[in-house]
């Protein structure tokens, strides 16, 4: 449904996307996640046709997106980065409004922003001026506009950031229906958001895709705790000897605490391993006191060191 074939963003100098390729079949839902600056509205932009890339193209439902660009985009619709919301609009005169730019004509078109408001869920605030809207019913309003003239793909630029807690469950919820009868690529950089939302994910990083998978796999493989906090009262450097000797472990980090005897200890776990375990174990069997057992999550920036230098890591697992 959308095929995207070699294709690289030049900005002056600066390679912003390199030679980025991927493929969402009908009906998938693609997570498409990665840091800041990583690449990701460049490329939303070049698959909507919004900006033409320096080389390479993108096709979407088999039309070019610059050769069949009147084709292509009637299937796309787009959340951009920044919606251009019209604030002294109401929400049902600006889904209108969106309307008629996509040609819809009355009453299909009348017909059409009911569904949307309804599907949105904003009957409540269909007559409320879109500036007194919070964020995320703004974002709604946003998501709205991208369906009105019933495109079967939609490119969702990070579509929850800088909404509430409540209203991001809502809004992934949202999504999640629309799989049901939509194309989605969605952009993030949050690592939960894709296994809660997204079937496959394409992570990238400083332009190039470092990783594709299946949600799934993805998860299984990024897991673990990966980093576990102990706090121990007993000998440090017996302590770190025997936790770095278990299997799984890559590197052990120890500071003091201030108290005579209490250690910290930060320990790096093979990728996707949970050693939770094995090193609450260890340290029981040596009856050492343990004080303190922390799993704590792996940052983007871990992820994307893991995915980029698994390979050379020692094999001690
Ligand atoms: N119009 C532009 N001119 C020059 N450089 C740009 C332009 N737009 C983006 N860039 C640069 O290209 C790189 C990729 O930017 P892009 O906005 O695609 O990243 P992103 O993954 O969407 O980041 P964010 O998570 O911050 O939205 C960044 O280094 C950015 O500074
Ligand atoms: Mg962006």
């Amino acid at each position: 449904m959308i095929d995207v074939q070699h294709v690289s963003k030049r900005y002056g100098g600066y390679l912003a996307v390199e030679d980025v390729s991927f493929h969402v079949p009908q009906g998938q839902i693609l997570g498409f996640l990665g840091p800041n600056g990583a690449g990701k509205t460049t490329t939303m932009r070049m698959i909507t046709g919004y900006m033409p890339p320096s080389s390479g193209t993108v096709t979407i439902a088999g039309y070019d997106i610059f050769s069949q660009s009147l084709q292509a985009r009637r299937h796309i619709g787009y959340l951009p980065e920044t919606v251009p919301l019209y604030t002294d609009m109401t929400v049902r005169s600006y889904l209108d409004f969106q309307g008629t730019i996509h040609g819809l004509k009355d009453p299909h078109k009348r017909g059409r922003v009911n569904t949307v408001i309804e599907r949105m869920r904003l009957d409540e605030y269909a007559d409320t001026y879109i500036g007194k809207l919070s964020k995320g019913y703004r974002q709604r309003v946003g998501i709205g506009q991208a369906i009105i003239h019933e495109p079967d793909v939609l490119v969702l630029d990070e579509p929850t950031i800088g909404i509430d807690p409540i209203q991001v469950v809502e809004t992934r919820q949202l999504i999640k229906e629309l799989g049901q009868d939509h194309t989605i690529i969605l952009s993030t950089h949050i690592l939960p958001e894709v296994s809660m939302v997204c079937q496959r994910v394409v992570i990238i990083n400083e332009g190039q895709i470092v990783a594709a998978d299946t949600a799934d796999s993805l998860s299984a493989k990024l897991g673990g705790p990966e980093r576990v906090r102990l706090l121990v009262r007993g000998p440090a450097r017996e302590v770190a000897g025997a936790v770095r000797d278990l299997p799984g472990v890559q590197t052990v980090e120890h500071e003091a605490t201030g108290t005579e005897g209490v250690d910290r200890f930060l320990v790096a776990c093979r990728m996707g391993r949970d050693l939770r375990p094995q090193l609450a174990a260890v340290i029981t069997q040596h009856k050492w006191d343990l004080l303190e057992l922390q799993a704590i999550g792996m940052s983007l920036e871990d992820i994307f060191l893991r995915l980029t230098t698994s390979e050379e890591l020692p094999a001690n697992a």
